[in-house]
């Protein structure tokens, strides 16, 4: 939405379905001759849910007949076969579809700020003519991204231990009377009956960053995940924080 309105778009936002996925439907509805991107983040973020590949590879073709699709797979390598939930075959097969893919996530690479995207070679095209400036990425970032697409073992291991936390800190949460929305990436969310902004600021005085959210009238605590020790130590000071 920051992005759009800085470069004086407007935007029309799509509440999610009960189930926390993306309202195709909705979306679909909402395209007019106006529009000129339709964004689609799966998994999504901040909510952590899913929405159907099957679905949303329906709803991207006969939308990207009107509208380019924008599609953010940011944390996309976290689920069980991400090669049966990606968009990017679209593109090969001719459809204005935009899959963006980030090292910030998996890879663990966010300060080197790097990432890629599959487009039609138009769109391309299109994108790099409005937005590219002269500044290239550094060889750092490029030759660690490179570097880290080959280790293929390391990244499996990545996934396992985010799905152990996961599973952890969701197990722990509920158990303490908290309904997180299940996750299918790299952090968790759920309702808190405290107040956000004093919530945050307790947890970071004990050492723990976490993001607080203001979403459907509830205040949110979105984890992201660690090691196993650090999320001991979050559920610890949850507790502490909250007086469970
Ligand atoms: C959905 C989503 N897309 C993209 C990004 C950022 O990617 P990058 O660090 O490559 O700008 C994030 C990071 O928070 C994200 O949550």
């Amino acid at each position: 939405m920051s992005t759009a309105q800085a470069m004086g778009g407007t935007w029309k936002p799509v509440p999610l379905t009960v189930d926390y996925s993306h309202d195709l439907d909705g979306m679909n509805a909402a395209i007019d001759s106006a529009t000129r991107l339709v964004y689609v983040c799966n998994p999504n973020n901040p909510t952590g849910s899913i929405t159907n590949a099957e679905s949303l590879k329906k709803f991207c073709i006969e939308a990207s007949a009107k509208a380019p699709i924008f599609v953010d797979e940011a944390y996309l390598e976290f689920l069980e076969k991400p090669e049966t939930q990606t968009m990017v075959g679209l593109v090969a097969e001719g459809k204005d579809v935009i899959v963006a893919r980030t090292f910030s996530k998996i890879h663990g690479m966010a300060g080197l700020r790097i990432g890629y995207i599959v487009a039609t070679p138009e769109r391309i095209e299109s994108i790099t003519s409005k937005v590219r400036s002269t500044m290239g990425l550094c060889v750092t970032s490029l030759k660690g991204a490179i570097a880290s697409m080959k280790e293929t073992e390391f990244l499996g291991q990545c996934k396992a231990q985010n799905t152990e936390c996961r599973d952890y800190v969701t197990s722990e949460i509920t158990n303490l009377g908290y309904n997180p929305i299940p996750s299918y990436t790299s952090f968790l969310i759920f309702p808190i009956a405290m107040e956000g902004k004093s919530f945050m600021k307790s947890m970071y005085e004990e050492g723990v960053g976490i993001r607080a959210y203001e979403m459907y009238g509830k205040s949110w605590c979105r984890v992201s995940m660690g090691t196993h020790e650090e999320l001991e130590y979050f559920v610890e000071t949850f507790k502490k924080v909250t007086k469970a």
